[in-house]
């Protein structure tokens, strides 16, 4: 027999941990605000978040020993797309970078990123940064049970493609719970009324990596760095968001934002 939901519907108590999570790892996003600033590295935003998750919140970083990847944070720069690992970089001026937190707490993730300036930004830092803040605004505003997941990629590619930059379709948003990664995985691109319709109960992300040039990338030799092809600029922004009976909840608010 198949189950009746190929994508797992959460109870509200499952919400509610998810929330906790979720609203740990925004405080986390929240808390590193200041410390990006010249001269840092991507290493000590790393130790600092570590900390604050493991001693501040009693929680765990996720993406720490995940699949073998070696830290408690994703720091992605400039033409990185997703999953630079953090290391010996030493953040300067008109940098941008995404930083990517997922904390578990009582067995249940939440996951979320935002993109920072370094100093003050070029024209072309900050274009990237708003085009896609506002592509993920884009994809969460269609959220409401019945939408299909088409639905939603759909409105992230027009908005995206319409500022003439790409959508990058290697990666992807993804359900979201006891696990880091379940069904159903969240396209940033595609078409209106195709794919499974969403309902009331369903967690997942959505974290659109737009692209300033093509959206082709490559992988680096250390197997996680993402970057684009042609090294043009790339930005993302991430929330974990909940479906409700009415349209949707997000999840990866910080106690500031709510
Ligand atoms: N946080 C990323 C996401 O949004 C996943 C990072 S996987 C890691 O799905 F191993 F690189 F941490
Ligand atoms: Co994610
Ligand atoms: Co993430």
């Amino acid at each position: 027999m198949s189950s009746p939901h190929a994508v797992p519907i959460k109870t509200p108590e499952e919400v509610e941990k998810i929330r906790i999570a979720g609203r740990m790892a925004a405080e986390v996003l929240d808390m590193i605000t200041e410390h990006v600033r010249p001269g840092v590295t991507t290493e000590e935003l790393n130790s600092i978040c570590h900390e604050h998750i493991t001693v501040k919140q009693q929680a765990t970083p996720a993406p720490l020993n995940y699949r073998g990847f070696p830290k408690s944070i994703c720091t992605s720069l400039n033409h990185v797309v997703c999953h630079g690992i953090p290391g010996e970089r030493v953040l300067k001026k008109k940098d941008i970078i995404n930083i990517d937190v997922t904390v578990i707490k009582d067995g249940y993730h939440g996951d979320t990123s935002r993109m920072y300036y370094v100093g003050e930004p070029t024209v072309r830092g900050r274009r990237i940064c708003d085009i896609a803040r506002t592509s993920l605004e884009k994809g969460i505003e269609v959220v409401r049970p019945g939408v299909t997941l088409g639905d939603i990629g759909h409105a992230i590619q027009k908005y995206a493609e319409g500022e003439n930059c790409s959508v990058v379709r290697e990666y992807c948003g993804h359900g979201i719970g006891r696990l880091f990664h379940e069904e159903p995985q969240i396209l940033h691109y595609g078409k209106p009324g195709e794919g499974l319709a969403i309902e009331a109960g369903m967690v997942f992300t959505i974290e659109p990596m737009i692209n300033a040039g093509k959206r082709q990338v490559k992988l680096l030799g250390d197997d996680w760095t993402v970057v684009t092809k042609d090294r043009s600029l790339s930005a993302q922004w991430e929330h974990t968001v909940l479906v409700t009976d009415t349209g949707y909840e997000l999840l990866t608010l910080s106690p500031q934002q709510s």
